[in-house]
């Protein structure tokens, strides 16, 4: 039997994700309980922490005394529910589909609220977009502009007072972050954006049209998880120059700097397995980057070069936006995961756990070999004094909780109370981002429930879990 802790667990938040009663409870609600309630594998979401999360966003805006436009990037979880949460909050919303532009209308964000971001939109995604009136479309090249301004012509057949297109570029300047590569979005080497060398003569192209297209701003993302202040300055200086010299070039003053998302998560908090990583991967998964030291580095950066060029009117005037998915809702989500399975492997000498959480539930522990940190949720103060080999359920050899490929960039072997056996209900934490929006039931398996937890410590499933008839949804035979 492993000894228990009598300190409060590193990765524990509190008033929130706390261990009571040698019980792991989320908002005061037992996680164990949940899953006898609802059934394993289950997300688990907290309201108060997803709102605490958007209220320390909305303090380093008050803290630069700007009031920023923060748009929830909707791709980290789209739930309808977490969407009424964000939208309870108060902040506004980015789409990158034609999808999350109708569900952030069916929750009920106004078209002022929403922007929306794609690489390859369709006809049928920018008309809806323009019928709705959004605050921006970001264009991702000069051709898409011509498609916006055609949409506005097309819907003007059937409806004459269709107003011009609110549109921002989006640039792509060559910032790098140590963030992973398949998370970089401002290098040349990435598919999104409008190169540096083409910005002017895209703005103009922009412009051309007014009755068609109002060109309102201009957009950088430089990439998930980055965990460095520089590159978050480096593209504000660059959405901040170019904005003076369109302004000096055309005349046109935008009226939006759009510095992306990519506020990191520290998924380190419990940083015992992070000995097993390598430093890069450590760096990265353990930033702990405040939102105000990026809001207060970009600007300062910037009114350096506005005082430079005489334009601090411009700067004092733009409104700035941003666009937080991850640092919203990654550590208000919880994935509880029950162990099936267990065999040793007397040639190794491991003890292999199998539980029913796959990469089809968090999939970029398989494309990115991403730590999500493992507890026990039945025993959650024991110590973890025994190494497991953890896998999920899916046919793949590639369903582990290491890294297959001997990269090192997970821990071999997850750290857990011993004698962990069929039946123990096991916690996957900062879960809540990329994981519900991107599951898919491989193997035949439904998608699983999730619940929200609520501040008075009551809770609502927000999904309810699939069942075998909702496998057969859409094919024909
Ligand atoms: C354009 C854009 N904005 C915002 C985000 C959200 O990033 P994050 O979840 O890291 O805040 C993404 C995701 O990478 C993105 O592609």
């Amino acid at each position: 039997m492993s000894a228990l802790v009598t300190t409060a667990p590193a990765w524990s938040i509190p008033d929130y994700l706390e261990v009571r009663n040698d019980r792991l409870v989320i908002n005061s609600v037992d996680a164990v309980s949940l899953v006898a309630q609802h059934g394993s594998p289950l997300f688990v979401f907290s309201e108060p922490r997803i709102r605490a999360n958007i209220v320390r966003l909305q303090q380093a805006a008050a803290a630069v005394e700007r009031p920023i436009k923060f748009c929830y990037a909707s791709k980290a979880n789209s739930n309808m529910s977490v969407l009424r949460a964000v939208l309870d909050a108060g902040i506004d919303i980015e789409v990158n589909s034609g999808g999350e532009l109708y569900k952030a209308l069916r929750i009920g964000f106004r078209p002022e609220q929403i922007i929306f971001n794609g690489t390859s939109k369709t006809d049928d995604e920018i008309d809806d977009a323009v019928r709705a009136g959004i605050y921006s479309i970001n264009v991702d090249s000069i051709y898409e502009i011509e498609l916006v301004e055609e949409s506005v012509r097309r819907l003007r057949q059937s409806n004459p007072n269709t107003s011009p297109a609110r549109v921002a570029l989006r640039l792509v300047p060559e910032i790098g972050t140590r963030s992973h590569l398949g998370l970089q979005t401002a290098l040349l080497t990435s598919k999104f954006g409008i190169s540096s060398s083409d910005v002017l003569s895209a703005f103009r192209r922009g412009l051309q049209h007014p009755d068609l297209l109002h060109v309102c701003g201009i957009h950088i993302h430089v990439g998930s998880q980055t965990p460095d202040v520089e590159p978050f300055a480096a593209a504000f200086k660059s959405m901040w120059e170019h904005l003076v010299a369109i302004q000096r070039e055309t005349g046109h003053t935008l009226e939006h700097i759009n510095l992306g998302g990519g506020i990191p998560v520290n998924y380190l908090r419990d940083s015992s397995q992070a000995d097993q990583l390598p430093e890069h991967e450590r760096e990265m998964l353990g930033a702990d980057l405040e939102p105000s030291v990026v809001l207060k580095e970009a600007l300062r950066i910037a009114r350096e070069s506005a005082r430079a060029a005489a334009a601090e009117h411009l700067l004092d005037q733009i409104t700035i936006l941003l666009e937080p998915g991850r640092s919203i809702i990654s550590d208000a989500g919880t994935l509880l995961t029950t162990v099936r399975n267990i065999k040793s492997r007397p040639e190794t000498g491991d003890v292999w756990l199998l539980t029913d959480a796959g990469y089809n539930l968090l999939l970029s522990m398989n494309n990115y070999k991403w730590y999500y940190h493992l507890i026990s949720a039945s025993r959650p103060t024991c110590q973890t004094d025994a190494e497991y080999k953890v896998a999920g359920p899916l046919c793949d050899s590639g369903d582990v909780y290491f890294d297959i490929e001997r990269e090192g960039r997970l821990p071999d072997y997850r750290r857990l109370p011993t004698d962990v056996k069929p039946g123990e209900v096991l916690a996957l934490l900062n879960a809540g981002a990329y994981s519900l929006a991107q599951m898919f039931p491989y193997n035949g398996r439904p998608l699983p429930a999730a619940v929200m937890v609520r501040g008075d410590g009551t809770s609502d499933l927000i999904r309810r879990r699939d069942t075998y008839e909702d496998l057969l949804q859409g094919d024909i035979w």
